[in-house]
């Protein structure tokens, strides 16, 4: 007797045995058009400069992101995320809603330069450009500020729009956030303009890496405005929000630590708009490293990691990799 089971004949291994059923029976793949890469860009750099915390990202010159650009476009990536370090910076993030600021001309650059080829996207918040580092003003005690913080995100969503970005990705965790962006786009006559909503987003050790990108200037942490880790059921209230307020995709972020949520917010009936989940500069910095120290399969982490965020509900990815794994994959014939 070769199985002493109860049901015999049940081989779960039967569609596992070659490539090819496996291939067959996968219920999650990668696409190309799936994945979206951040990107950065920073004011008065004459070269790309290497991050030192993440292996194989630079921070770009207008030259250098363009032809980025236009390498992860004909890789296939669904889309481009720009972000933006000014020369400048000041309480209020001047250069944030300045057309001639970097992270708006980059998108014009950008817009001129791949056409309709991607979709273009801008992270919308205060970090970058403040002098303090914050994602909102501050009050004389030192408070983020949500209601002051809320006229500053409608003008830099307008900037954006004008400057060429189809989405706005509204990242400051500021109450009302959507809804004051969506209103001003439409005043503006920016109906077109999406908002990617940054909808459930949590105060993450995963976002250090991130800080040397930009050359952020924070000192503290985000906690009084970004979730907290040990939170589950309030991703749903954020997200039901940012729908009320007209998100046109919402995202969960970071993934990796994140994935029940991720799975709750695609179990939401309510939630009809695509789901998207980053993968953040920390979860990129880990694989790297440890792949570079022959710790683990770096290319099969990758893929496995990206499948797993798949998997757990997000249609989109932001990743790191977009343009790198979009170019292993093979994309179908454009219409
Ligand atoms: C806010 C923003 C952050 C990230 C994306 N948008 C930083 C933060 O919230 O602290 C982090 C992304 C990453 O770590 O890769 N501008």
């Amino acid at each position: 007797m070769a199985f002493s089971g109860s049901f015999p004949a049940v081989r779960p291994r039967r569609l596992r045995r070659t490539p090819a059923l496996r291939r067959l029976v996968a219920q999650t793949r990668l696409h190309p058009a799936d994945l979206v890469l951040p990107m950065f860009v920073k004011e008065s750099l004459t070269e790309p400069a290497p991050l030192s915390s993440m292996p194989g990202v630079l921070q770009h010159t207008r030259d250098s992101l363009k032809a980025a650009a236009a390498q992860a476009v004909s890789a296939g990536v669904g889309g481009l995320m720009i972000f933006g370090i000014p020369a400048v910076r000041d309480g209020i993030g001047s250069q944030a809603t300045d057309p001639g600021g970097i992270l708006n001309v980059a998108l014009a650059d950008l817009r001129a330069e791949v056409g309709q080829s991607t979709v273009l996207m801008a992270d919308l918040c205060l970090d970058e450009f403040t002098d303090h580092g914050h994602c909102g003003l501050l009050t004389t005690s030192g408070e983020v500020d949500n209601d002051a913080t809320l006229e500053r995100y409608r003008e830099m969503g307008v900037a954006q729009a004008s400057s060429g970005a189809d989405l706005v990705g509204t990242s400051g965790m500021m109450d009302g956030q959507v809804g004051a962006v969506r209103a001003a786009l439409d005043a503006e006559g920016f109906t077109d303009t999406g908002v990617f909503a940054y909808a459930a987003k949590y105060a993450s050790a995963f976002y250090g890496p991130f800080r040397e990108a930009v050359d952020s200037a924070l000192t503290g942490d985000r906690r009084s405005y970004q979730q907290d880790p040990a939170n589950r059921r309030e991703a749903a209230r954020e997200v039901a929000l940012d729908i009320a307020e007209g998100a046109d995709l919402v995202m969960v972020k970071p993934a990796m630590s994140y994935l029940d949520v991720l799975a709750d917010v695609a179990a939401m009936p309510e939630v009809a708009v695509p789901i998207a989940a980053y993968q953040v500069s920390g979860e990129y910095a880990m694989i790297e490293a440890a792949a570079a120290n022959g710790w683990i399969d770096r290319d099969r982490a990758i893929l496995e990691t990206l499948t797993s965020i798949r998997r757990a509900g997000a249609q989109i990815v932001l990743t790191y990799w977009a343009a790198e794994i979009a170019a292993t994959l093979v994309a179908p014939q454009q219409d």
